[in-house]
């Protein structure tokens, strides 16, 4: 026996008393079946459809009132899930097209068996049913979440657009990982022309809508001939004022469902939106260089990130230009940090400055220079977590130096980095207020 809740509910909807009887009596020849209700004429129908919202309707064509073919059109179009099977007698077949045109999915001739009625409807509704699973949306916990990583730093000029470029080509060239990379610089970014290539469209395109969906995102998406979906800078500054920390907010999200890497090239500081991105981030490549600044703004940086509830293992250290001899030294760095480098980019000017005015990244033009190789370091961090993941398997012939167990606890800062944000953007000013304030 059917259990109730899987019965296919059926309105039946007919003028005359006795047809709308005999259809009553059919349908008690197959089970699965419940009559949840009868109307007289198409009005009728669409109220009582809308309240009862049944799985079936069963339909007349011609009925006082209104008619069945109205009642059909209003019926597919207020309630998509409910099906529509017309019933009519001979001779009526222009009243057939019309019914079908009008969201009818199938329909039965008079005089009919109970068979015939039994069939239809469960080849009608199944057809229905198939459909509707097919379109319907993906629940979230079925999202493909792809790893949003932000390239950052508290100091301009240290080499974040340098680091996040290459980042990007080294994870869609080797790693054979889809990657889109977002030049978040909003007002002087510089990703476009590090890739050589002139945009069309731009994040300010996608700003500009009120509503942003994955098919907008994409439209405004160039390609790089590495592979590298790129989400320029708008053409002009004044274009930045547009885009908000919610417009932010929204891409990632929607670039993480379809993306396996979300590489965001940061403007320098702490505002809306830089935090918006931070907080979206699975990681955040904290860029520095050994310089004195650099290394003073880092520091305070670690400790906002703290502040703001950051997993200490979100926050990478990028050292960059790393050298043992200018000065200051890279161990004195880490005890000031109280933390150590996780990657060192060594400074090679003879591969980044023809790199950067070919518009090729180094790692596809260079790739055996100790550059590139400590590029596919960081590509390893990045992919690390995922353990058996063919990105971080692909990556793990790279140059050593990488610190080790790297792997812990990124899928659990990945989960906080989304769930959280607006709980942890709430009081933001106050907090980093606070720290400078020494409260
Ligand atoms: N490892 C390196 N070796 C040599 N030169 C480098 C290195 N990294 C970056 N540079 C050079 O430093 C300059 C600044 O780099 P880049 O534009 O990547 O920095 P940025 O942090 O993105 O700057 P901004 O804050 O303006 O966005 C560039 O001219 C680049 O060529
Ligand atoms: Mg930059």
């Amino acid at each position: 026996m059917v259990m109730s809740e899987q019965r296919i509910k059926i309105l039946i909807v007919d003028d005359v008393a006795e047809t709308r009887e005999n259809l009553r009596k059919l349908l008690s020849f197959g089970h699965g079946f419940i009559v949840a209700g009868e109307a007289e004429n198409g009005k009728e129908a669409i109220a009582l459809a809308k309240r009862i919202r049944p799985d079936v309707v069963l339909m007349d064509i011609n009925m006082p009132v209104m008619g069945g073919i109205e009642a059909t059109e209003a019926i597919s179009v207020e309630l998509p899930t409910t099906t529509v099977i017309i019933i009519s007698v001979q001779g009526e077949s222009e009243y057939l097209r019309e019914a079908m045109a009008a969201g009818a999915r199938d329909y039965l001739i008079k005089p009919f068996s109970a068979d015939d009625l039994i069939n239809t409807i469960r080849r009608a509704y199944e057809m229905d049913a198939k459909r509707r699973a097919r379109f319907a949306p993906v629940p979230i916990a079925q999202r493909k979440t792809g790893k949003i990583v932000a390239v950052f730093s508290t100091k301009g000029g240290v080499g974040k657009t340098t680091i996040a470029t290459n980042l990007a080509a080294e994870l869609a060239s080797h790693a054979r990982k889809s990657v889109v990379l977002v030049d978040l610089d909003l007002q002087f970014g510089d990703v476009a022309i590090m890739l050589d290539s002139v945009p069309i469209r731009t994040i300010a395109d996608i700003a500009k809508e009120d509503e942003i969906d994955s098919e907008l995102v994409e439209a405004c998406l160039l390609t790089h001939k590495s592979g590298v979906r790129v989400l320029a800078s708008p053409l002009r500054p004044e274009q930045a004022e547009i885009i908000t920390a919610k417009h932010v907010e929204a891409i990632l999200t929607l670039l993480a469902e379809t993306y396996d890497f979300i590489i965001v090239d940061m403007p320098q500081g702490l505002n809306d939106i830089t935090l918006a991105a931070l907080d979206a981030a699975d990681k955040i490549l904290l860029v520095t260089t050994l310089e004195l600044p650099a290394i003073k703004n880092a520091r305070l940086c670690l400790e906002i990130m703290e502040a703001l509830g950051y997993d200490q293992d979100k926050v990478k250290l990028v050292l960059n230009r790393s050298s043992r001899d200018i000065g200051l030294s890279i161990e004195e760095m880490e005890k000031t940090l109280r933390r150590s480098v996780d990657v060192h980019i060594p400074s090679d000017g003879r591969v980044v400055v023809p790199s950067v005015n070919k518009g090729v990244p180094f790692v596809a033009s260079v790739p055996s220079a100790r550059i590139s190789q400590t590029i596919r370091d960081l590509a390893r961090v990045v992919a690390a977590g995922d353990a058996d993941d063919a990105a971080a398997a692909a990556l793990a012939g790279g140059a050593a130096g990488v610190a080790g167990g790297l792997a812990g606890g990124v899928a659990a800062g990945a989960a906080e980095g989304r769930d959280g944000s607006t709980r942890r953007r709430m009081g933001i000013s106050a907090r980093i207020f606070s720290i400078f304030t020494g409260g």
